[in-house]
C-alpha cells in the first residue's frame, strides 16, 4: 500500500515536472507577425528599405536581432516584401534609383523591381515574406519564401 501510494505520488510529480520541463519542446511555434509601419507611408513604385527588431522566443530564451526588408507597392494597397538577402550567397543588396534595379555588390547580381534575376549568379528571384495589412498597418512574417511567379 505504501509502495503504491509512493508510486502514485512519484508519477504525479514526475508527470507534472516532466510536463513543465518538456512543454516548450511540444508547444506549437507561434507566428510572429511584425508591424513595420503605416501602409500609407510607402510610396507606390519606390522600393523602401525598412528596419525592425525581430524578437524570437524559443523555449525559455528570447533573442532580439536587427533586421530589414524591402517593401514594394504599385498602388498603395497591395504589397510585396523582399527578404534583404541576395539569393546567391546572402549578401545584402541595395536599390539603385538611377538604374531602377536591385544590385548586389558581392558577385554583381542584378534583380529587377519585381525581384527577378536580370544577371549574375543568383539561382532564383529574391525571396519574399508573407505580408498583410490590418487597420492600415503593414505587418510581415519574416520567414523567407521563394517567389512563386
Ligand atoms: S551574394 Fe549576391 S551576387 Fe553573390
Amino acid at each position: 500500500m505504501v509502495a503504491g501510494l509512493g508510486a502514485a505520488i512519484g508519477g504525479l510529480l514526475g508527470g507534472a515536472g516532466g510536463g513543465y520541463f518538456l512543454s516548450p519542446l511540444f508547444r506549437k511555434k507561434e507566428e510572429s507577425w511584425i508591424d513595420i509601419g503605416r501602409a500609407a507611408d510607402f510610396l507606390p513604385g519606390v522600393p523602401t528599405k525598412v528596419e525592425y527588431i525581430e524578437r524570437r522566443r524559443d523555449a525559455w530564451v528570447t533573442t532580439e536581432r536587427r533586421s530589414s526588408a524591402w517593401v514594394l507597392t504599385s498602388n498603395g494597397q497591395d504589397f510585396i516584401v523582399f527578404d534583404p538577402r541576395c539569393t546567391h550567397l546572402g549578401c545584402p543588396y541595395r536599390w539603385s534609383a538611377d538604374k531602377k534595379l536591385f544590385l548586389c555588390p558581392c558577385h554583381n547580381a542584378v534583380f529587377n523591381v519585381d525581384g527577378q534575376v536580370v544577371s549574375g549568379p543568383p539561382p532564383r528571384p529574391l525571396d519574399r515574406y508573407a505580408v498583410k495589412v490590418v487597420g492600415g498597418r503593414l505587418s510581415i512574417l519574416p520567414q523567407a519564401q521563394a517567389a512563386t511567379a
